[in-house]
């Protein structure tokens, strides 16, 4: 088996992705939901960025007059359905971790666990960072976060025993992709420091369930305060 870092540059990968992931009955009422939270959040004026945004069926289907912009490093994902719209996306074939675009956005988004797919923890949280480093003063971030059966709420990030402090970061895992058959690995942040890192950016956040049982939790971070 193939190890690799990078299931989004191969065409069997891309072709089926929407399928699998956003259509199949069992993902599409998590999507639907990821659509109906952003579609309440924003403003008809306001410009929201969905990072490693792939195929980019959020921003190709939620409903209303925003301005839109998608980040990804696959243009294979981009292109993908990229004429599938009734509305105007704009596009930036990047890597998130080197994105300085010049602007700021009232709202930052990230679904399906893109943050997952990066080298080390350290990247992951600077795809972290850099989410925050895009959202605009007073904007919102929504982050769909990996939580497989609840394995956080089970597990704490920090146990104390004797005169040590352990602390579990982070849990590495990966998948075969069944149009491939490469395995590939990712990186999953513990909840409670994914929530260390965001949170004291903003005025509020929440995490919430989505409607059916998931390995995802939705956290909304509202009021980005003003950098120093
Ligand atoms: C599982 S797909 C999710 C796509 C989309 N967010 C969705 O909900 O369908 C992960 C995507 O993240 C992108 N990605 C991962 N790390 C990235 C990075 N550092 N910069 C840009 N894109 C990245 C991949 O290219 C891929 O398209």
């Amino acid at each position: 088996m193939k190890l690799s870092k990078q299931p989004y540059e191969s065409k069997d990968v891309v072709e089926v992705y929407e399928e699998r992931y956003i259509h199949h009955p069992l993902q599409a009422e998590d999507i639907n939901f990821e659509i109906k939270t952003i579609e309440g959040l924003l403003n008809s004026e306001d410009k929201w960025c969905d990072v490693a945004c792939g195929t980019a069926h959020h921003l190709r289907k939620a409903k209303g007059s925003f301005e839109r912009y998608g980040v990804d490093r696959s243009h294979l994902m981009i292109n993908q359905h990229i004429e599938d719209t009734d509305y105007k996306v704009n596009y930036f074939i990047e890597d998130l971790l080197y994105f300085n675009p010049g602007t700021s956005f009232n709202l930052v988004t990230n679904f399906w666990f893109g943050y997952s797919h990066q080298e080390t923890l350290n990247d992951v949280l600077k795809f972290f960072e850099k989410m925050i480093d895009l959202t605009s003063e007073n904007g919102t971030i929504i982050l769909s976060v990996h939580n497989h059966w609840k394995l956080f709420n089970r597990i704490p990030r920090l146990t104390t025993d004797v005169d040590s402090q352990f602390r579990l970061d982070a849990l590495q895992w990966s998948y075969v992709e069944p149009s491939t058959n490469d395995v590939y690995k990712c990186i999953s942040p513990h909840k409670e420091l994914i929530i260390e890192t965001f949170r004291p950016h903003f005025e509020q956040y929440d995490l919430i369930e989505y409607p059916r049982i998931s390995a995802k939790e939705l956290l909304i971070l509202k009021g980005k305060k003003r950098c120093n």
